[in-house]
């Protein structure tokens, strides 16, 4: 059976770039937005054009430049803010305008003080709108997470029948547990008449670190796109990572669900983002972090020296890391260090591995970490008498 295509809409540069202290210029977002439609995204979120004149400016530029992808501007449902997105877009060879409002309780009180009926009027009006400049409009229920599943059906009905073709379900506060997320896709797919016109769209923050599980419960349960950044950065706790959801599904055949990403490109993506953003990248982050495939304890190097595969599910090559690294510290054994020294250059005997292997210990317990200078250091030290040069 082949694999049913997942979307991949990605909001790098929009609630990416949201982030305090990430803000790019016109030319970082058209270098950062050239690499997205290499790396094979499906859509670019280039920014909101009415927040600012630079935010326009970058998504008139990359509307501009981009081949291959949809490239996408958000609005709130306001008219002025739809005409400048459409303005900006003008250049795009697939562009697409992603408007949309608030639709829980606690927004509708809060933020708009209105009405349920009214937000629909004007979800409604703001989808045709978009229509009469685009063919292409997503429509997202903001805190849809937290919006009572028969009204944001409701609300799904009436924007497709306005001519929404993809619809966003924005877990916005992060609050969902991924069988709650994914209840709520089956419900919109069971009890949205007209559902079989747009594709629902997962678009969830990680504030209680589910991100990546509720988008993945999502496509289980019928979704077809998936609204993640690269790293995962975003508001607050960030967005779902769009390197995790796509080697997620890779790594799960049985799924049955795919994207269009070409993987080798991860990495080298993921430093890009982090460098041009100056944002580093946690060392423990999943398929891209420094230690994703690094082992350090002694058990666990054996095994990955002896078959990598004991010890990893990913071959790092398929996301673009050259190797496996292992590295040396105190919790280290003779197998690890044996391995190091013989990429350093040093063929050990047993019995010599046995004296290195001491020394080692007493260094390696002052210091964190023992690098390829070290093992040069600590071979003389031992002064073995005929060291085999590997
Ligand atoms: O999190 C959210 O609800 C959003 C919408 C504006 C799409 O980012
Ligand atoms: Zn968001």
């Amino acid at each position: 059976m082949s694999n049913e295509k997942v979307q991949i809409f990605d909001t790098t540069l929009r609630d990416g770039e949201q982030v305090p202290g990430c803000k790019l210029n016109t030319e970082q977002k058209l270098v950062i937005a050239e690499r997205l439609d290499l790396l094979g995204v499906d859509v670019i979120e280039a920014g909101f054009p009415i927040s600012s004149p630079g935010d326009f400016k970058s998504v008139e530029q990359i509307a501009k430049v981009v081949k291959n992808a949809t490239v996408c501007g958000l609005t709130r449902a306001v008219k002025k803010d739809i005409e400048v997105a459409a303005e900006a877009l003008k250049g795009a060879v697939k562009p697409r305008i992603h408007t949309g409002i608030g639709t829980s309780d606690s927004h509708i009180k809060f933020k708009f003080n209105s009405t349920r009926e009214q937000i629909i009027e004007r979800a409604v009006e703001a989808v045709k709108y978009a229509k009469t400049f685009v063919e292409d409009v997503e429509f997202y229920a903001e805190d849809a997470g937290r919006t009572d599943n028969a009204f944001l059906a409701q609300v799904c009905e009436a924007v497709i029948k306005a001519g929404a073709t993809v619809l966003n379900i924005p877990d916005t506060t992060g609050y969902c547990l991924p069988e709650e997320y994914g209840a709520k896709i089956k419900y919109l797919r069971n009890n949205v008449k007209n559902i079989d016109k747009a594709i629902l769209s997962c678009h969830c923050h990680n504030d209680l670190g589910l991100a990546t599980a509720n988008s993945i419960s999502g496509v289980i349960n019928g979704a077809r796109q998936i609204e993640c950044t690269i790293n995962g950065i975003g508001e607050r706790a960030g967005n779902t990572s769009l390197e995790e959801v796509v080697m997620i599904l890779r790594q799960h055949p049985t799924l049955n669900l795919d994207t269009n990403i070409n993987s080798k490109l991860l990495y080298s993506t993921s430093k890009m983002v982090s460098e041009s953003m100056g944002m580093p990248v946690q060392p423990n982050k999943a398929i891209v972090g420094a230690n994703a495939f690094a082992h350090s304890s002694g058990i666990h190097q054996d095994g990955v020296i002896k078959n990598r595969e004991t010890y990893e599910i990913i071959d790092p090559a398929d996301v673009g890391v050259t190797e496996s690294a292992i590295v040396l510290t105190a919790r280290s054994g003779r197998a690890a260090l044996a391995y190091r020294a013989k990429k350093v250059g040093y063929e050990l005997t047993k019995l010599q591995l046995d004296v290195v292997y001491q020394e080692f210990l007493r260094f390696a317990d002052i210091k964190k970490e023992v690098l390829d200078d070290d093992i040069h250091q600590i071979i003389e030290v031992c002064k073995l008498k005929e060291v085999k040069i590997a």
